[in-house]
């Protein structure tokens, strides 16, 4: 059953859990986060970006959410669009069925310049009129991703602030965070604490200072009534670095966001939106990598399509139980009456 982010997010917040959001791009990646979801009871959050839509073809991907619903519909589903760039991306996320849209107007419509507050506010306050309007939910940003250590904004998927930033923009301020959910009413709202997108976050494990969780909790105590969402929260785990690096993947040392953290943020400063994508993407590949390395002579890509979504499969479920989101959908599905 499709629902909004409202929904999920109000119901984790409720039991103090948090839900993976997982990026797919393909009717396989789609696969192995449902049959995550339906072995582990979860309710469900997938999200697609501008990049996947436009990889998928829009036809498509309207018919994959379909099936989705279709193959499991005892899972509280939510198809989330991940960092729309303007409104006109997040109308037309709604029109494709998307039960949930981030405007991200922590940037213009570029994608890569930051924007002040008030333009922040305007085109994500006009996002949240038309789609409440609907039933649908708003993700917002204030602060832009980027690493607290060099400074650099966050550029690794295409998407994000270029070179260096202001410092000040890379924290996302309590105060702007206040002001911003006062005067748009969106959902959630996505916080700048040190986390970025991509495998290279942090050059060895993350301490206190380059991974701002403190921070997160501080707005919450600002805004307790406002899940918030942790982008860039790939664990990036060693053994999956190895395991790449085993069939001939080329991926320098690197840390991510420590599981631990992620849960401490769940349990102490209200991130209820958890977003994870490089994790599945590096394990996807790495099964890929496996299959072609052992097996040069197989030709059907089916060979390297079921190890990919097994080994993603594997990242979402362990995400799930993780995050505490294993064994809520029956609850979710209660809540609702059906
Ligand atoms: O926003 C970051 C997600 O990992 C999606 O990346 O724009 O390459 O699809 P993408
Ligand atoms: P990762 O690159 O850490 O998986 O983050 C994904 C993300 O934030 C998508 O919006
Ligand atoms: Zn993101």
């Amino acid at each position: 059953m499709r629902v909004s982010l409202r929904v999920l997010l109000e119901h984790a917040a409720l039991r103090g859990y948090g839900l993976v959001a997982l990026n797919i791009n393909n009717a396989e990646q789609a696969l192995a986060a449902g049959q995550a979801a339906a072995d582990t009871d979860s309710p469900l959050i997938v999200q697609m970006s501008r990049g996947a839509r436009k990889h998928m073809n829009e036809v498509m991907l309207k018919h994959v959410l379909n099936g989705m619903e279709e193959l499991w519909p005892h899972i509280p589903m939510c198809f989330h669009q991940d960092h729309g760039n303007s409104p006109a991306t997040c109308l037309g996320a709604i029109q494709l069925g998307f039960t949930s849209v981030m405007m991200d107007g922590s940037l213009k419509e570029d994608g890569k310049t930051p924007a002040d507050l008030q333009y922040n506010i305007r085109v994500t306050e006009e996002v949240v009129r038309a789609a409440h309007a609907v039933g649908v939910s708003v993700e917002g940003e204030v602060g832009c991703l980027g690493s607290l250590l060099t400074g650099a904004g966050d550029q690794e998927d295409g998407h994000g602030a270029v070179g260096r930033i202001d410092p000040d923009l890379l924290l996302t301020d309590p105060g702007e965070a206040e002001e911003f959910v006062k005067a748009t009413n969106v959902d959630a709202l996505a916080v700048a604490i040190g986390t970025s997108h991509g495998a290279y976050k942090f050059t060895t494990e993350p301490t206190g200072a380059v991974l701002r969780i403190d921070r997160a909790v501080e707005i919450h105590q600002r805004i307790p009534n406002c899940p918030l969402v942790m982008h860039g929260s790939s664990s990036v785990p060693q053994e999956l670095q190895d395991e790449f690096r085993k069939w001939g993947g080329d991926m320098r040392q690197t840390w991510g966001v420590p599981i631990d953290e992620i849960q401490r943020a769940i349990k102490e400063a209200g991130v209820r939106k958890v977003n994870v994508d490089t994790d599945c993407r590096i394990a996807y590949m790495a099964a890929v990598r496996q299959v072609l390395r052992e097996a040069p002579g197989k030709f059907d890509p089916r060979d390297i399509w079921v190890p990919g979504r097994k080994a993603m499969y594997d990242i979402c479920k362990q995400r799930m139980e993780q995050f505490g989101q294993a064994g809520q959908g029956s609850s979710v599905r209660k809540a609702l009456g059906y």
